[in-house]
């Protein structure tokens, strides 16, 4: 049976920001975390526009830094940056599908299609750093270029110390069912990852030789899901979680932009309860702080602490 160390919250850029992983923490303090994925340009250069740039992680326990680009010594520099701000592990992103990440810029997915340059900057980034690196990929390009083994044993002969593998190509995106492969004769670590949502999915992946599972999109909305598959209850307060993690926000973004970016988060936490659309309507007309935490307090039946 897995343990806590091989359950991973999966990195979703836009989602797992500082204020939502400081919620899953409270369910699942010892889970491994990724970050939202940091541009190797915009960290070294500190753009001000990007707040994860001034993120530390000192105080955040398991945590992987992941960043993305396509030139060797930025990403190598972007990595010692991440060290020195307490990431425990550098993760480097081999799978986003996005054309301004994956084809504009050929880092992400495009280091699929040219394992030469994914070569270089593995080996770059694992001497730069003196913490472990991992990279998270694709089963591959398309569904003629399956070739996430051969990605797999640069990796290992680079020096990554394991990789999470989303069981999609990139052509596919985020269409149709994740397929998992066997990965028991690999030669370092996989974490699995894509649609895993129950204790029967995870059991699935554990007899498939993966060395823990990584979750996404089951999270949200959900910040207690990891919890949960590891045999923990659900909570019953969410209006006051939900509350939490608006504070968490606000501090973090300000009111300005926080009250915007909250709304996907109330429409996630709601979706699924009754009058919830009609409070989604309402929510996404609102930019006052106060008016916002009366919304949420009212929907969930609990009393807003100003
Ligand atoms: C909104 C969104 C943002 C994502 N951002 C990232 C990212 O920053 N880095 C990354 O490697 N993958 C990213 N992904 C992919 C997820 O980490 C994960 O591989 C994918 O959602 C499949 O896992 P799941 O079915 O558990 O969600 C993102 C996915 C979504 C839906």
């Amino acid at each position: 049976m897995f343990k806590k160390d091989n359950f991973f919250v999966a990195p979703l850029a836009g989602i797992t920001d500082r204020p939502f992983r400081a919620i899953v923490r409270q369910f699942s303090p010892d889970v491994s975390m990724v970050t939202e994925m940091i541009s190797c340009h915009s960290l070294v250069a500190s753009h001000k526009n990007c707040q994860r740039n001034f993120d530390t992680y000192e105080s955040e326990g398991n945590i992987g830094a992941q960043i993305f680009g396509a030139d060797a010594e930025l990403m190598a520099d972007a990595a010692r940056i991440l060290q020195d701000n307490g990431a425990k592990w550098i993760d480097i992103n081999m799978g986003c599908p996005v054309p301004k990440v994956a084809t504009r810029a050929g880092a992400g997915a495009f280091l699929m299609r040219d394992h030469k340059l994914a070569g270089e900057i593995m080996e770059s980034v694992v001497r730069a750093v003196d913490i472990p690196v991992s990279i998270k990929t694709r089963l591959g390009w398309d569904d003629a270029h399956q070739d996430w083994t051969d990605l797999v044993d640069i990796a290992a002969g680079c020096g990554v110390k394991f990789v999470a593998l989303h069981g999609r190509t990139r052509a596919a995106g985020y269409t149709g069912v994740a397929v998992h492969p066997n990965v028991s004769n690999s030669p370092i670590p996989i974490i699995a990852n894509g649609d895993i949502q129950t204790m029967d999915n995870v059991k699935e992946m554990e007899s498939l030789g993966y060395a823990g599972v990584m979750i996404g999109r089951a999270m949200l909305g959900a910040p207690w899901k990891l919890h949960e598959l590891m045999g923990g209850v659900r909570p019953d307060d969410i209006g006051r979680i939900v509350l939490h993690h608006l504070d968490l926000v606000i501090d973090y973004y300000g009111v300005r932009a926080g009250v915007p970016l909250f709304r996907k988060h109330a429409a996630w936490y709601s979706a699924g309860l009754p009058g919830a659309s009609a409070f989604r309507v309402a929510v996404n007309q609102i930019t006052d702080l106060t008016e916002l935490k009366d919304k949420i307090s009212e929907f969930w039946g609990c009393v807003v602490k100003i």
